[in-house]
């Protein structure tokens, strides 16, 4: 028995493109691929290689289609733009379920239905989905194929743009097919846009449904997405995959999948470190993984910008992975002033989906120069000048992109082990309360700082924009089983560190204070590396700090402000701590916990009456 030539020769009798399983072959890809056809019902089934041939096809299809337009080779190479329906332009968590068999295992923070009730529904919703499409077969490796810490999985899908989207984001092809054997554990991954096409319909550039599922089963590692095709909806390795579904197999096998940016830094004395920082959507988690830092002597490459794994390696350290192989990354606010890295990354090789489009054929929006182009089509489609009084590119538009694309990714960045986490940072967009920068005084503190992070809402999701809301470790909508259950895992990762090696520091930031006019208090992007300063003078042991009822402070002094303008109250209304706000902050961090049903960690809850403590005293 050699599953490993059955693989091949099934590939082999599969590329011809057509819809029934070749005899004698009983390979678990096929099988199920065959399954889900007999569902579906797609014209054609496309098991995509990778190759960039493919890609190249793939695009010229999607051309003529009207999904994509091809950018002016002179400005922008080899690179697309796609217009989305009006109405699929953001993740919705409102269709976002998490399909466990025990709703407690869901929690209250995620929509829940029984798994039978949404398979049947499902059921319904895909029957004869793809007909009038091709299904195309995605194999995908999360992590470098063959790393230890890697997992593999296959997507199908009847969306040549998520086809595109995943070869740029994922390791994808027949290699990783090619790996799977008998023993392999791969998640299975189902999308469709819901609009099948009969006989004589013609299509529109960008088919998508009104009824839309983002469904997960975490017990069987299984994903149904069906009605988008908007990225973090449908490339379903990123946020379903490498977050939903990872988090609870990281949770059964003891490691963490976390909404985390990673970035390498080594300072002055030439001393490496990595830190790995969990901010929501739209937060800086791009930003700062590709930071240009201000300050003499710092070098910053970067790792992942989204997605980070992490666990115990065999030194005993944590240790982590990027699990991507691209960004998807907010265009509106990128610029050579904000984020020369990624100007430099998407040069040429990207796909840009929702922005404007200039009259010479190259792509703008907001925030890329301060100066807007005379005349645009927006990314509707429609005629735009500075004076249409609305935004040219929709403010959740994106750019895809290789993460080896990057001038400053790291040469480590693929390393199968991962690699050392010396600091952990939480963020969030809080235009009051929270301070420029906090150490947590130890593991359990910086547990309970992840669990309160609350943050102003973006346009990454539906929603009101600016509302604040809850977003603990800035994994709220991404976290597959019970948010209590996530402290008490990252809890027990923390103790298990201790009793082996080292354990990393914790720490919080907010680039988003402002003050009373409305305007940010603090410059942020290249000016974050001097709150990195201070984090890894911490973490070397450089420098002292001051206690506070929130934790750990920067001493009047050590935070390096040399070369801004930044006047004294400025810096004191960084740093200020309203001790009726947080003690508001805190009564409605006890509502908040009361909503677990009593699963939160008797540490945690600890950690909120210290605070409150503190806060009296
Ligand atoms: P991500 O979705 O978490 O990766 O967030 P991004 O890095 O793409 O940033 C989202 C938005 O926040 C963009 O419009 C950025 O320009 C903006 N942003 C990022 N970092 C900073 C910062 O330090 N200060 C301010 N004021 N805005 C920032
Ligand atoms: P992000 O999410 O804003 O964290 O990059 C991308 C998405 O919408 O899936
Ligand atoms: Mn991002």
């Amino acid at each position: 028995h050699e599953p490993q030539r059955k693989v091949e020769m099934s590939i082999a009798e599969l590329t011809k493109t057509h819809c029934s399983a070749p005899d004698g072959t009983d390979h678990s890809v096929i099988t199920w691929v065959n399954e889900i056809a007999t569902l579906t019902q797609p014209d054609e089934i496309v098991w995509c290689t990778g190759s960039a041939e493919e890609a190249d096809q793939l695009a010229e299809l999607m051309v003529e289609a009207g999904t994509l337009t091809r950018l002016n080779d002179e400005y922008r190479p080899h690179s697309f733009l796609a217009r989305s329906d009006p109405s699929d332009v953001a993740r919705v968590e409102s269709r976002t379920f998490i399909c466990s068999v025990n709703e407690s295992d869901a929690g209250p923070s995620n929509n829940w239905a029984p798994p039978a009730e949404m398979r049947t529904t499902l059921d319904g919703l895909f029957a004869s989905s793809m007909r009038g499409r091709r299904m195309f077969v995605v194999p995908f490796s999360m992590g470098p194929l063959g790393s230890p810490l890697a997992k593999i999985g296959v997507q199908v899908t009847d969306s040549p743009y998520v086809v595109m989207s995943m070869g740029i984001m994922t390791r994808m092809g027949t290699a990783v097919l090619e790996s799977i054997d008998d023993s392999t554990e791969w998640v299975r991954a189902i999308h469709s846009v819901g609009a099948p096409l009969a006989a004589n319909d013609t299509d529109v550039p960008w088919p998508c449904n009104q009824t839309k599922y983002i469904s997960h089963f975490p017990e069987t590692r299984e994903i149904w997405s069906f009605g988008s095709a908007y990225g973090g909806n449908a490339i379903l390795a990123k946020k379903s995959f490498a977050l939903r579904i990872a988090s609870v197999i990281a949770r059964d096998e003891g490691w963490l999948a976390e909404h985390m940016l990673l970035l390498k830094l080594t300072n002055p004395r030439g001393r490496v470190f990595h830190i790995a920082a969990a901010f929501p959507s739209a937060c800086g988690k791009t930003n700062l993984a590709m930071i240009k830092p201000t300050i003499p002597g710092w070098k910053a490459e970067t790792i992942g910008d989204d997605i980070a794994w992490l666990g115990k390696g065999a030194d005993g350290r944590l240790r982590a992975i990027n699990p991507e192989a691209g960004f998807f990354g907010v265009a509106p606010g990128t610029g050579y002033s904000t984020n020369e890295t990624a100007m430099d990354t998407i040069w040429g090789n990207t796909v840009f989906t929702n922005v404007a489009l200039k009259d010479n054929g190259d792509v703008w929006w907001e925030g890329m120069t301060d100066e807007a182009p005379e005349h645009l089509i927006d990314w509707q489609g429609n005629d735009w000048t500075p004076e249409s009084g609305t935004p040219s590119s929709h403010p959740n538009s994106r750019f895809t992109v290789a993460a080896a694309q990057c001038p400053t990714i790291a040469d480590d960045w693929e390393s199968p082990q991962g690699v050392v986490i010396d600091a952990i940072i939480f963020g969030g967009r809080r235009a009051t309360n929270v301070p420029l920068v906090v150490e947590a005084r130890d593991w359990e503190h910086g547990v309970y700082l992840g669990a309160t992070i609350s943050s102003e809402r973006t346009a990454a999701a539906e929603g009101t924009i600016g509302e604040l809301r809850r977003d603990p470790f800035a994994m709220m909508p991404f976290c597959g089983y019970n948010m209590a259950d996530h402290w008490a895992h990252w809890l027990s990762v923390g103790q298990d560190l201790r009793t082996s090696g080292t354990v990393p520091r914790i720490f919080q930031v907010n680039w988003f204070r402002k003050g009373p006019d409305g305007s940010f208090l603090w410059p942020g992007f290249g000016e974050n590396s001097r709150v990195l300063e201070w984090i890894l003078d911490r973490v070397d042991g450089q420098l002292a700090a001051r206690d506070s009822a929130l934790g750990l402070l920067p001493r009047d002094g050590d935070l390096n402000i040399h070369g801004l303008e930044l006047s004294d109250e400025t810096m004191q209304q960084l740093f200020a701590i309203d001790t009726d706000s947080w003690k508001a902050e805190a009564a409605s961090t006890e509502e908040f916990f009361a909503t677990f049903d009593g699963r939160v960690p008797a540490a945690v809850t600890r950690q909120l009456e210290h605070l409150k403590a503190r806060l009296d005293a």
